[in-house]
């Protein structure tokens, strides 16, 4: 029988690779087939994600690709066409809150760095619609390809101390469904565009303010859990299912969706 979701033998972008989500990815979608040429902007995270996935038996290239510089995005793709002659899936796993971006609880909104307001706002949304421009175009002229991109919980209601991630990655909500429509009017029906707005997992960017050097849950995590009906946080792997299925067969009338991967966070008034 025909596999609906398999992404065998598709060659896959994935900038962010390095990192905790897009290795998660990574790993997963190297596993189901997918060839993974693996971005990202430090060395030793791309050596290390690109040497994992070989070991594993996996097809992987890497390059260092800095998601906000155009040149590099746009000579990277070229590349990964030369080598592997299409590019069928993008994955933008690069971004994520910086700490200066981060309020701590004292402080209001007034004292929150312009400096570190524009870094967030510009890694986050920029780094995500730069990639899919130079992806995209290849997609474009392919007439077929998948873009995923990563939405957060921050999109659906305020979540108080990020207000620079929530605005960016509220942009990338509105540009997924701006591409998604652009694509299908001017480029067919076979480019889909999507994201996951995955829920709270703990990683390297939230463990300080989900949990206590102690290991106990800070008093936002609480909160968080309290308004996930499921009781619990995410395992990072738990994000893997619904890219596959977005990237593969199996989603072939599903453009411009923004799906959450969140316990039923969003869902729930919290009431
Ligand atoms: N971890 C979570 O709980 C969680 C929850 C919701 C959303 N997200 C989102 O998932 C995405 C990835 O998060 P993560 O936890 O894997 O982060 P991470 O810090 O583990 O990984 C990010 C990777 O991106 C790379 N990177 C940073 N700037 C870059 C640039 N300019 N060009 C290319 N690469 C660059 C980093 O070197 C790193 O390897 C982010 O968009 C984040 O906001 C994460």
């Amino acid at each position: 029988m025909e596999n609906m979701f398999s992404v065998a033998g598709k060659v896959a972008v994935i900038t962010g690779a390095g990192g905790v989500l897009g290795g998660s990815i990574a790993k997963s979608l190297s596993k189901a087939g997918a060839k993974i040429a693996v971005l990202d902007i430090r060395q030793e995270n791309l050596d290390q994600r690109v040497s994992e996935l070989k070991a594993a038996g996996g097809d992987a290239i890497g390059f260092i690709c800095n998601v906000l510089d155009m040149n590099s995005l746009k000579s990277t793709a070229e590349k990964i066409v030369a080598e592997w002659k299409k590019i069928d899936i993008l994955v933008n796993c690069a971004g994520g809150n910086i700490p200066g971006a981060t309020l701590a609880p004292e402080q209001t909104v007034f004292d929150m760095k312009i400096e570190d307001w524009e870094k967030v706002t510009n890694l986050n949304q920029n780094g995500t619609v730069y990639p899919c421009l130079a992806f995209g175009e290849i997609m474009a002229k392919q007439k077929t390809g998948n873009i995923i991109n990563i939405s957060s919980m921050a999109t659906y209601s305020a979540l108080t101390r990020v207000p620079g991630y929530s605005v960016a990655k509220t942009g990338i909500n509105i540009f997924t469904k701006w591409l998604a429509t652009e694509m299908a009017l001017k480029f067919g029906d076979h480019i889909h565009v999507n994201a996951i707005a995955p829920g709270f997992f703990i990683g390297d960017q939230n463990r300080a303010v989900l949990i206590n050097p102690d290991g106990s849950l800070t008093d936002r995590s609480k909160k968080v859990l309290a308004k996930t009906p499921m009781g619990r946080f995410g395992d990072i792997s738990e994000l893997n299912g619904a890219v596959q299925f977005l990237c593969s067969d199996a989603a072939s009338f599903i453009t411009g969706a923004i799906l959450p991967v969140d316990g039923g966070f969003s869902a729930y008034s919290g009431v």
